[in-house]
């Protein structure tokens, strides 16, 4: 069953009845402004840092959910009947509903009563404020009266304390009305020189600013008593809950439209000139009210738009591609690397799953997502690798996370996950893959943003490996520390104190638990470091890094081989985690798919042995789960993962974030059609006809899919913010389709289906565009046999660098 369907051409997704099954969100904004908003106007909004400066409030599991966002009221004069366009918060029936997620704006339309109403939310480049362009139409043949109310509820800016210190906050809310422009002001007297603004673009009949007001005791957003009334109340808010509500009346004649513009905005003012006058507590409103003028202007407002599209065209220009499937198609080029950005600037922040109060940007996170980013923004890429890599520590281990408001490493969850490091390689190497900038290397960047603590970027990398080398267990593999990727792993924390934190209670001493994740992302991470080492001319550590990353595939194969696939890890006590040995949890999907592609195997059988495991113990028609079988009670030598009811979360949940790993190990050992039939099993798009299983978005990536222990196999969960969408589109582009950069060139790389004829794609990679066209006249899959490039028959699959500014014609023929 579906709720709504593609528009590939409008790039939207167009939901056509209200009532998803979850709420299905979009995000506005795409550098400093940002919000997320859900295809009934729910939704909040903040400054760069969703917990700190929040500016409007949202009440998390709220009943019913998704109650509170960037409301419009319609009333009709006339008969005093009221609604909301968007569905929400009314839920009044509508004779016509729509909801057009796009790139960074949502448009929701919708008619009742013969009045059309469209509104159309979106944030415009390099500006602080939030556009909701509203028209409405009367499509009666009788003129129309119609009140318009709009409706936001501010925050009081640090969503924690908002949420929670009311013996303070009842009292401190402050807001100014003054030319038509609702300003909330709270804490502007004291200590902050930031405001929020909500204005209109019409006269206005009234306004509020008090919550209480504006719906009347005991009252919900369904019903508010000043649209109720048809009459604003005037209110300005003296503490309890700050409000924006503006009340405009329309005179409609038959057919005619109207567009009201309002603005939702963050200003900062110099704190010499918060005041005008100086001194008075009253905002001095000279510099924001230019923005706001311009702004309420229609024209203004349409070519914003205009240009926030034709900034999407051209960042996912950078590669296009065109199979023979749809859904591959529809993700790869539009919304897949839509939720690599937004995975990029939001982090795991700000969702439906996310508080955004709790996370700020985790180190391994946001170096993974890069790796679905660089392509697109290497100057954007290039400023979070330098960000990151000052919260590292001096002793090359990192901060799990940072806030982005402040970039300083987060003491609440403090470090020691000890894959963390290795991700910085990871992200840098992608970065000079894609944009051949060695400069990055001979940056100075600090440790712990100490002051005189900077070295070399390139050192920090050293010290990443160094990291590990330093920290051996008993089988020579890494120690996993707090926990590696994994998070819920946490084998040397033996919780049982309830509500303690697994991540960052004091794990128990002298523990040797190992982690042969950490292992295979080593040698990856070695690799890399060793082909950056070479090409400064160091070839005496690349040729170290390669030994170091040889002899931890010693150290795998000679511990960590169970016999059929890799283990996991070696806990506390130096037992296996995922062998053949447990009663529980015998297999687990991340060593396979990171050993494969760290190389281990590839050669003599060992790694398709693996991927044949992944398959008969692992793959249900929801994707992979995560291990089987499910740990049906807790472990208090394994943390974490054995609280989740079983198939849930890491707990032999599908976490998708470890699909593509299998994918791409699929694709290394040239499996093609079992590489595409994982990438199929989980693509969103594929899954929109079970909508009422699926629940969430289908046109982005879920975190989670219940797997096949639980009860609600196939319900996924934890939409939008996932390492999934940086990887599932590292698997599609650059091992199924085979697109990838490399330090010296472009390869061409695919491994197809067999059925596939082939495919086209179009990639700009350092300034010159490459046009590719791979076909498979024998139905196979196999490899490329035979590369033209300009023409030109070449060896091996590597694209020389062309040029700048050049075309270049590859083909590409599959034997
Ligand atoms: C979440 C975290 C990520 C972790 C994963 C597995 O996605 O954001 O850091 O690797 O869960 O636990
Ligand atoms: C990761 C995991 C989640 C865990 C959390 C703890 O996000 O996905 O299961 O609870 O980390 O911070």
């Amino acid at each position: 069953m579906r709720y709504g369907h593609f528009d590939d051409t409008r790039r939207e997704y167009v939901i056509t009845r209200p009532d998803t099954p979850l709420p299905w969100i979009n995000y506005l904004g795409t550098d400093a402004f940002f919000g997320i908003i859900s295809n009934t106007a729910g939704g909040y909004s903040c400054y760069r840092d969703a917990r700190l400066r929040r500016i409007t409030r949202y009440r998390y599991n709220s009943v019913p959910p998704d109650s509170g966002g960037r409301y419009v009221y319609l009333r009709d004069n006339g008969s005093g009947q009221y609604w909301s366009p968007s569905w929400q918060p009314t839920q009044r029936k509508l004779d016509h509903y729509e909801c057009r997620h796009g790139l960074s704006y949502t448009q929701i339309a919708s008619a009742y009563l013969g009045v059309r109403a469209e509104t159309l939310y979106f944030v415009p480049l390099d500006e602080t404020l939030e556009i909701w362009r509203l028209r409405v139409s009367n499509e009666r043949d009788t003129p129309a009266d119609i009140s318009v109310f709009s409706s936001v509820e501010f925050c009081l800016w640090d969503a924690q304390d908002d949420a929670t210190n009311f013996q303070r906050n009842y009292s401190t809310g402050e807001v100014e009305v003054a030319g038509g422009v609702i300003y909330h002001k709270t804490e502007y007297r004291e200590r902050r020189d930031h405001v929020a603004y909500f204005a209109c673009s019409e006269p206005l009949a009234g306004f509020d600013t008090q919550r209480a007001a504006f719906l009347g005791a005991y009252r919900g957003w369904d019903r508010p008593a000043a649209v109720e009334r048809g009459e604003s109340f005037n209110s300005i808010a003296h503490g309890w809950s700050p409000h924006g509500s503006h009340h405009v009346r329309l005179s409609l004649a038959p057919g005619e439209t109207r567009e009201v513009v309002f603005l939702l905005g963050y200003w900062e003012n110099p704190r010499d000139q918060k005041f005008d006058p100086p001194g008075s507590g009253v905002i001095n409103k000279a510099l924001v009210r230019p923005v706001i003028d311009r702004w309420l202007q229609p024209a203004t407002v349409a070519e914003g738009f205009d240009r926030l599209r034709e900034s999407w065209t051209s960042l996912l220009s950078t590669l296009r591609v065109d199979t023979p499937d749809g859904d591959a198609n529809r993700m790869a080029n539009i919304w897949n690397p839509y939720q690599c950005v937004v995975t990029f600037e939001m982090s795991r922040s700000v969702s439906l799953f996310e508080s955004g109060i709790g996370r700020g940007m985790g180190f391994r996170d946001s170096n993974q997502d890069l790796l679905g980013f660089v392509h697109m923004a290497p100057g954007r890429s290039r400023a979070r690798i330098l960000d990151l890599a000052s919260t590292q520590l001096a002793t090359g281990g990192a901060y799990h996370q940072f806030q982005p408001l402040t970039k300083r490493g987060n003491n609440d969850i403090g470090s020691g996950f000890n894959d963390d490091p290795l991700w910085l390689v990871l992200g840098v190497a992608a970065y000079l893959k894609e944009t051949g900038d060695a400069s990055i290397l001979d940056e100075p960047v600090p440790y712990d943003n100490a002051e005189d603590s900077a070295t070399a970027l390139y050192v920090h990398l050293e010290r990443s490996l160094r990291y590990t080398l330093d920290r051996l267990g008993p089988h020579g593999l890494p120690l996993i520390g707090r926990a590696d990727w994994n998070d819920c792993l946490n084998l040397n924390c033996f919780s049982d104190t309830p509500g303690e934190s697994f991540q960052t209670t004091v794990n128990k001493d002298g523990g040797g638990a190992e982690s042969v994740f950490i292992a295979g992302l080593f040698i990856l991470a070695a690799k890399d470091l060793a082909e950056i080492a070479e090409r400064r001319g160091l070839a005496g550590d690349a040729s170290s890094y390669r030994a170091a990353a040889e002899k931890m595939a010693g150290s795998i194969v000679e511990h960590a081989w169970d016999g059929a696939w890799f283990r996991r890890a070696y806990d506390y006590f130096g037992n296996a985690v995922g062998s053949s040995e447990n009663a529980e949890g015998q297999i687990f999907v991340e060593p396979q798919g990171i050993c494969v592609m760290s190389g281990i195997g590839v050669q003599n059988g060992m790694a398709t042995r693996a991927l044949d495991s992944v398959r008969e113990h692992l793959a249900t028609a929801h994707g992979i789960v995560l291990l089987r079988p499910a740990y049906t009670r807790y472990h208090v030598e394994l943390g974490e993962i054995s609280s989740y009811p079983p198939g849930y979360k890491e707990n032999a949940g599908v976490f998708c974030h470890t699909n593509p790993w299998v994918m791409i190990a699929e694709a290394m050992v040239g499996r093609g059609d079992a590489a595409f039939d994982y990438y199929k099993r989980i693509n969103p798009s594929a899954r929109e006809e079970i909508a009422e299983i699926h629940r969430c978005e289908p046109y982005v990536y879920a975190q989670m899919i219940a797997g096949k222990e639980a009860p609600t196999h196939g319900e996924a969960k934890n939409s939008w913010l996932t390492g999934t969408a940086a990887w599932n589109l590292v698997a599609i582009t650059q091992w199924i389709l085979g697109i990838r950069a490399e330090f010296d060139g472009l390869r061409i790389d695919p491994v197809l289906p067999a059925e596939w004829p082939g495919f086209t794609a179009t990639r700009r990679f350092r300034d010159a565009t490459y046009e590719i066209s791979v076909r498979n006249p024998a139905g196979v899959s196999g490899r490329v046999g035979h590369l033209l490039v300009g023409g030109e028959s070449i060896a091996g699959t590597l694209v020389p660098l062309a040029p700048p500014g050049a075309t270049v014609n590859v083909e590409a023929v599959i034997r």
